[in-house]
């Protein structure tokens, strides 16, 4: 039998599809709306940006747009290694953080049962799963709480190597199964990471870990479709190769040089335009529960690359969009009253999907109250597509700003166009702006106070930056 994502026709029906009528004048009203003509206007600035993006794909930082063509060996190497792992264990732990934690757990949320964990086993066919990306104490006690270690794969994942959260978790770990398992300890332990730089390549070589590694030209928060997130999906049972068609073929699409027929581009100059009015707020709403983490992975990769003080050139600009996930429907009932009357300062991006993977009816019932009767004969996947439909025209009538991205059902090939379209949504959007996309020099300050308040070695300098800062008074704590 062949594979469905080999077939053009089934390919052409999982195609992701933009509707950006509700950015247009015509629908949302002349002062918040745009013309196709504005579009035309700008041709110079976005043909800059989409010759930009194809002169620097698969060089430097952009190493992420050959993820979908390059890993044939370590597709078959990940598929092996979790075959293995899946025989082997009960339990799956990512100890990872950003980009090494966000894609694997948007993946599993998108693709898994909602409720995983909670199935038997006979249902589940993967181990459980679970993402450790903070370093809460609380948290670590209760994933040990529930996880068995000498049943336990461990993934360790950090591009750098010296994330001090994922390697604090590492020691956490690499201490418990030492201790339980003594020189079995390292069959537990897998890791992801630049095979390069950093702390935990050396240390893998040393305990003899299984190591995959992320290519150089592939940072963080572009990483799902590497090892980081391949080793998890695969164990897990999700057909990665489908996931990397899928991105292959949102590539092609995505590669057309007339803006109109590129989804990516024309949705990143409809952003850029929207940020020039002032529209400083990009609202993620999937309406889907299978799609929520995937507002969560989109957060950090619209906010790390496009969030940037300085341009191109070194001048300050204070760039970038702020973005807020949201729920459909279940936010509807917290965060639309703003969008539609609040400051009218958003982009909102509905994700829809067309077929769910589940009907449920809604039974007749309550047939002496009409105002709950009139949901009786309906489905809630119709109740669903109808209350998205409604949002829409609330926001539109309101004059805001809104978009949706059709997924025609949620699959490994629809997850993969998915997120390769706002990678290079994102990748366009940073050219537009002038600003690097790929770096995130207001992370490492933060990062930077904690290794020089921990005394780590080599830091004395920021120690006496710290130091020079004003003492908090207590008068202006309560
Ligand atoms: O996008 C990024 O580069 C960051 O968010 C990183 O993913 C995050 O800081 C974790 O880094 P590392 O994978 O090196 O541990």
């Amino acid at each position: 039998m062949g594979l469905r994502y080999n077939n053009r026709k089934w390919k052409e029906s999982m195609r992701l599809r933009l509707d950006y009528n509700n950015m247009l004048a015509e629908f949302v009203g002349k002062d918040a709306g745009f013309t196709k003509k504005n579009i035309r206007d700008n041709a110079n600035i976005i043909d800059t940006a989409y010759n930009l993006v194809q002169l620097k794909r698969g060089r430097l930082m952009m190493g992420w747009t050959e993820l979908p063509y390059n890993q044939e060996e370590v597709v078959a190497d990940i598929i092996a290694t979790a075959k293995e792992v899946r025989k082997s264990c009960d339990y799956f732990v990512v100890l990872g953080i950003g980009g090494s934690a966000l894609g694997p757990m948007a993946v599993f949320n998108a693709l898994c049962n909602l409720h995983h964990n909670e199935l038997p086993k006979f249902r589940r066919r993967a181990p459980k799963f679970y993402v450790e990306d903070n370093v809460d104490p609380e948290r670590m006690q209760a994933l040990l709480d529930v996880i068995d270690p000498a049943k336990t794969v461990f993934n360790v994942i950090t591009k750098s190597g010296a994330t001090s959260e994922t390697m604090a978790q590492y020691l956490v770990i690499n201490n418990i199964l030492k201790e339980k398992l003594g020189d079995e300890a390292n069959k537990h332990i897998i890791t992801t990471t630049s095979e390069l730089k950093g702390n935990l390549i050396k240390i893998s070589k040393d305990e003899g870990y299984k190591t995959f590694y992320i290519p150089e030209g592939v940072g963080g928060r572009f990483s799902e479709l590497s090892p980081v997130g391949l080793l998890p999906a695969a164990v897990l049972g999700i057909d990665i190769k489908e996931m990397l068609a899928g991105a292959a073929y949102m590539d092609r699409i995505c590669a057309n040089e007339k803006v109109f027929k590129n989804p990516a581009l024309l949705l990143a100059a409809f952003q850029y335009l929207s940020m020039e009015k002032g529209k400083n707020i990009s609202v993620m709403m999937p309406y889907a529960d299978g799609l929520k983490l995937i507002a969560d992975w989109y957060c950090q990769l619209w906010a790390e690359s496009l969030g940037k003080a300085k341009d191109n050139s070194g001048l300050p600009v204070h760039r970038g969009q702020t973005p807020v996930k949201a729920l459909g429907v279940t936010d509807q009932h917290s965060q639309i009253q703003l969008y539609t009357e609040g400051p009218n300062d958003k982009v909102t991006t509905f994700i829809a999907v067309d077929n769910y993977r589940a009907t449920v009816p809604i039974p007749n019932g309550c047939e002496s109250i009409p105002d709950v009767s009139f949901l009786c004969g309906h489905t809630m996947n119709e109740l669903i597509q109808t209350e998205r439909t409604a949002t829409e025209y609330a926001l539109s009538f309101a004059g805001r700003l809104n978009h949706t991205i059709y997924l025609p059902e949620i699959n490994p090939f629809t997850i993969g166009e998915l997120l390769y379209f706002f990678e290079m949504e994102t990748a366009y959007a940073g050219e537009l702006l002038s600003i690097n996309a790929y770096d995130q020099p207001g992370v490492e300050e933060g990062k930077q106070a904690t290794y020089a308040i921990l005394g780590k070695n080599g830091y004395d300098e920021y120690r006496k930056k710290l130091n020079a800062f004003p003492r908090k008074k207590d008068e202006n704590i309560l």
